[in-house]
């Protein structure tokens, strides 16, 4: 492990100043783009200012004899939308560090867009030792084309090897922004006998003792995402990062979506991934705090001015502890409400 004093030192001379805290943004959802799509990438300018974050995906889902339009279709986009005047995150899934893409890909992105693009999302992160070469890599590139923001990291958590070191890849470098759930490769790696890119299975339930009577009986579905998901959740709060659901793929069942982003929300997630334009206002409902709960949450702020004591509303006993829970929930409405402004006057901010 690096020094407390080394942890925050450039990789490389000429490299920017690593971030001491990542910036502070709202990304309650992270919006797929297929950029070789010239389609689909001409109305990137119309869906930004819907969304938080717009990730140009260069991974899985691009076909191989694509790569290379999808490179460029980045490298286009990222010039052709200001995202930065417009609040919106511009992140990019590059191909896994072991593909023949990765090295010419990620050299072409810090060259052409390094001072536009936010964050890298690396799949199949294994262990610390990606994310070290990713950062050496980065550093390297950011000093030879002069980029002055260090560009972040964010990993996703898709195989079994990369669960068993969550907390290591969490802390493992000051460029870590997050850590999304990949439950389509993640199902892979573990041999788990789906079809699905996230969400339930009907197989996957708890079922109640036989009745007596012989009547049927009562059984419901498990989340079979839940111990991994609570996991990250802890490896990130641990190391001040981001933990993020990541895609749902039954575009067709919008309530299960929601019910999976919704879990994910109150267990700590900050945003979810949307993989078609449809999930976009399920994210944006669900990532932001329900106004009734912040007005509570405001009311509990107000009981207790200095954060301590005991006070009791609607019969709810409030300390120090439920004073904490309340400035989270407040807090998360104010930063929403700077950039959102349906939701500022929803808030009443
Ligand atoms: C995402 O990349 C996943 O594999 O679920
Ligand atoms: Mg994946």
């Amino acid at each position: 492990m690096k020094t407390p004093r080394g942890f925050f030192r450039p990789l490389a001379i000429g490299a920017p100043t690593p971030w001491r805290e990542p910036p502070a943004r709202v990304e309650r959802m992270i919006h797929f783009v297929p950029p070789h799509l010239d389609k689909v990438r001409a109305k990137v300018p119309e869906i930004a200012p819907t969304v938080d974050v717009i990730l140009a995906n260069l991974e899985d889902a691009i076909p191989a004899d694509a790569k290379g339009a999808a490179l460029a279709g980045t490298v286009a986009m990222s010039r052709e939308v200001d995202f930065r005047a417009l609040d919106v995150g511009l992140w990019v899934r590059i191909n896994g560090l072991n593909s023949p893409w990765h090295l010419d890909e990620v050299a072409t992105l810090v060259e052409k867009s390094g001072d536009r693009i936010d964050v890298l999302m690396v799949p199949k992160v294994e262990g610390p030792w990606d994310i070290f070469y990713m950062d050496q890599l980065l550093a390297s590139l950011e000093a030879k084309h002069g980029v002055t923001r260090p560009i972040l990291l964010h990993a996703i958590l898709e195989t079994a090897e990369g669960v068993m070191n969550v907390e290591q890849i969490a802390g493992a470098s000051p460029r870590m922004q997050g850590i999304s759930l990949g439950p389509a490769d993640l199902a892979a790696s573990r041999a788990m006998k789906t079809t699905r890119v996230g969400g339930g299975h009907p197989g996957y339930r708890v079922i109640e003792d036989p009745r007596a009577d012989g009547s049927v009986r009562v059984s419901v579905q498990q989340d079979l995402w839940h111990y991994t998901l609570a996991k990250m959740v802890d490896a990130c709060a641990a190391h001040g990062i981001k933990p993020f659901y990541g895609p749902f793929g039954a575009i067709d069942d919008p309530v299960a979506c929601e019910q999976q982003f919704r879990n994910a929300f109150l267990m700590g997630c900050a945003g979810a991934w949307s993989l078609h334009p449809s999930q976009i206002e399920i994210a944006k409902r669900v990532f932001s705090p329900a106004p009734d709960e912040v007005a509570f949450a405001r009311r509990i702020l107000e009981a207790m001015p200095d954060g301590t004591g005991v006070a009791m509303l609607d019969g709810k006993m409030q300390d120090d502890a439920t004073w904490k829970q309340a400035k989270v929930m407040v807090d998360c409405a104010k930063q929403i409400a700077t950039k959102d402004a349906a939701y500022a006057g929803l808030y009443g901010f």
